[in-house]
């Protein structure tokens, strides 16, 4: 059964962490019927009250009407009840915690539980939805749906197919993702790191090499990065940012898909984590924050 467009009108966001409050909030705001379901009432509840702030900042800055800010708050749902939230659901985004049983689990449900025209997709950064695919019997409704990081104001979300998502699949997820305002790109196959980690990955290690080799400071190199190629950020400034923990594991996680060398963590990030250097959050990475935070 193919599922066009105008099936959809009930999301069901699975995981109302960092990511699929954001998201939940996106589809709400484009006209979506959308359920937040958390195994956490907790999580559930601080996401309700951040989205209800995020709301009033946006009011208060004329970014956001205060009538749309409330028909969108209204039309979410909350619920830690993932069988119940799933029976109406005909647009699923996971965007639970990143460990594989916990995905299985959920896209098992998913597929016993939902229509079966529903799409299932993944937020998932380093999980190809191949692995979750077959236990919902219907792995042509299955893809990845990579937003990135805050999903309300970042534009480009990486559609990645797996060998077995449907062309239809395909087209109904490109469009969806734009009807929430968002610009899609299509992966034609899974590949760790799918683009944006991996062009990210590539200035890193190359960063990582130049400054290890003594060719130039870490400030220097930041500096070329910023003044010559117009990024936003140095790549140590967007390390540090990231955290040096969360990028040695997106390097363990990458090496382990790739078994390529030039993945493994990189031995000056390791060093400065072993020296409890984890970057802005610890008050120092690369660079020292402790006075500036
Ligand atoms: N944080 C990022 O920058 C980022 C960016 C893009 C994609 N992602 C991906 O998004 C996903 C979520 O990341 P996050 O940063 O929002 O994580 P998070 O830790 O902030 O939130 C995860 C949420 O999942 C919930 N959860 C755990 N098991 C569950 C289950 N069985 N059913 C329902 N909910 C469950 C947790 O209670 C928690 O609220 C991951 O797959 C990650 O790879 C994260």
């Amino acid at each position: 059964m193919s599922t066009s467009i105008e099936m959809i009108e009930n999301v069901l966001v699975v995981g109302a962490g960092a990511m699929g409050r954001q998201i939940a909030m996106t589809a709400a705001l484009a006209g979506y019927r959308t359920t937040v379901q958390d195994i956490s009432a907790d999580m559930l509840s601080t996401a309700r009250t951040d989205l209800v702030s995020w709301t009033k900042e946006r009011v208060v800055k004329g970014k956001l009407q205060q009538g749309d800010a409330q028909d969108a708050l209204e039309r979410l749902t909350w619920s830690t009840d993932v069988e119940h939230a799933a029976v109406t659901a005909d647009f699923v985004i996971e965007a639970a915690t990143e460990r594989l049983p916990v995905k299985t689990e959920i896209f098992r449900t998913l597929g016993r539980c939902a229509p079966d025209h529903a799409i299932l997709t993944t937020n998932s950064s380093t999980l190809g939805s191949s692995k979750v695919a077959d236990v919902t019997g219907r792995p042509e409704k299955v893809c990845n749906m990579h937003f990135f990081n805050p999903a309300l104001v970042m534009k480009c979300v990486e559609v990645v197919r797996h060998d077995r998502t449907s062309e239809d699949t395909v087209g109904t997820v490109l469009e969806f993702t734009r009807r929430l305002g968002k610009l899609p790109v299509l992966l034609s196959r899974e590949i760790p790191g799918f683009i944006a980690n991996r062009l990210m990955g590539a200035v890193q290690r190359e960063a990582l090499d130049l400054a290890a080799a003594g060719i130039a400071t870490v400030e220097d190199i930041d500096t070329t990065a910023r003044t010559a190629l117009g990024h936003p950020m140095g790549p140590f400034e967007l390390m540090d940012m990231i955290g040096l923990d969360v990028i040695n594991f997106i390097a363990e996680a990458t090496y382990a898909d790739t078994q390529d060398d030039s993945d493994k963590p990189h031995p000056t990030v390791t060093a400065l984590l072993a020296q409890g250097r984890q970057g802005r959050k610890s008050g120092a990475g690369f660079y020292d924050y402790a006075q500036s935070s």
